[in-house]
């Protein structure tokens, strides 16, 4: 497996945003939900047999955008599924088939903090792929991810990274991205789509060369079992990169005055209440390379992104959907609604100017033969 020189648990490399590629945010050009006719993935085929695989195993049939992946029977539903396509034909008997588990009925207390299907969750999504797909892409770029990688992605949300990442490994690689609720997710070549709690549901063990994850583990309460699973799932020597934000320095540098100064943090901290109040941890991005080194992954490779929040930039953008995407919370955390339109009038004023968080990229690698 080819990277980036990386320290054995060092740090490296800070970003300030400059150079990053792209037009400044306006809402036109990005990329917009999911097309119904992504294209025939083809079926998800692996080198590593998990005991889990060998479990009898029924079909789901993975839809395009719109729809959840159902079983065929609900004893088949119960029995765990294998990952196929409509209209294709089924997994040839010599062939080993990375199976995902059927997804577990809504329980009480699992009601993600943002969730999808709605022309919120859309417009959430493409602000989080012009904001962070500038960071997040060129890693995996760097990190030698391309032709013949089998690739997990959890929490894939509007799936832009799985995509790219689909035309990445070709020829001979795979994609499976998964979304607790994949609605706003839709197949393609190489790419196959799949409903999948990773709090809940087991995934296959040592089948994958990359587990990617982006602003998915700080949102859940049982994150440090999440990531000790996304491991497993790592093939000896494939490549983890968990990308999360840092919200505790994000402060508001040029505001008209002090009360739209202090409007502007009253939102931040409902913010990170409301998403702690959820079980989430907005500080966790600092906390990924020693949970990924005490998970037990080796070569532990930190890139760091921060930037200035204005009026077109995407980030900024994405606080604005907050205000919208987040309402309930917000309030439920003091903020009332004419607070909400004034924050959103504030960030949309052309002078102003705030810190964004700080994304953290962070990879690391199973211990193993990698590659070759
Ligand atoms: C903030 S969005 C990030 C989306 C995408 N990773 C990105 O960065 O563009 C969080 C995503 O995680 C998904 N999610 C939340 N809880 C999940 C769980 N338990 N299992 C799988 N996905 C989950 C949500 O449905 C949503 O799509």
């Amino acid at each position: 497996m080819t990277g980036p020189p990386s320290d054995e648990d060092g740090l490296s490399g800070m970003s300030d945003g400059a150079g990053l590629p792209g037009p400044l945010f306006d809402g036109a050009g990005l990329p917009g939900p999911l097309s119904d006719d992504g294209g025939a993935p083809g079926r998800f085929t692996a080198r590593g047999v998990s005991p889990w695989h060998r479990r009898p195993s029924a079909r789901v049939r993975v839809r395009p955008a719109g729809c959840m992946a159902t079983a065929s029977s609900p004893s088949a539903s119960a029995a765990g599924p294998h990952l196929t396509t409509p209209g294709l034909p089924g997994p040839r008997s010599d062939e080993r088939i990375h199976t995902v588990p059927q997804p577990a009925p809504a329980r009480e207390g699992t009601d993600p903090v943002f969730g999808n299907g709605t022309a919120h969750s859309r417009d959430q999504h493409s602000c989080l792929a012009a904001a962070y797909d500038p960071v997040t892409l060129p890693r995996l770029a760097a990190a030698g991810v391309g032709p013949g990688w089998h690739c997990l992605e959890v929490g894939a949300g509007g799936g832009s990274i799985a995509r790219w990442l689909a035309g990445r490994v070709a020829p001979g690689g795979s994609v499976l991205a998964t979304d607790l609720d994949p609605r706003d997710l839709a197949p393609g070549p190489r790419l196959e789509v799949a409903a999948l709690d990773v709090a809940r549901d087991p995934l296959p063990e040592a089948a994958y060369d990359l587990v990617m994850a982006r602003l998915v583990l700080q949102h859940l309460p049982t994150r440090d079992a999440v990531l000790h699973k996304l491991v497993r799932a790592l093939k000896p020597g494939g490549l983890l990169q968990i990308d999360e934000l840092d919200a505790s320095y994000e402060p508001p540098l040029l505001t008209p005055d002090a009360q739209a100064e202090a409007l502007y943090v009253r939102f931040l901290r409902a913010k990170t209440a409301a998403l702690r109040a959820a079980g989430g941890d907005p500080q966790w991005g600092r906390k990924v390379p020693a949970a990924l080194r005490a998970a037990g992954l080796t070569a532990i490779d930190v890139h760091l992104h921060i930037g200035v929040r204005h009026a077109r930039d995407p980030g900024l953008g994405l606080q604005l959907n907050h205000t919208r995407n987040l309402r309930d919370r917000l309030t439920e955390q003091g903020m009332t609604q004419e607070d909400l339109d004034s924050v959103g009038r504030l960030m949309r004023d052309p002078s102003f100017r705030a810190a964004s968080s700080v994304l953290y990229s962070v990879q690391g690698r199973r211990p193993g033969r990698g590659r070759s």
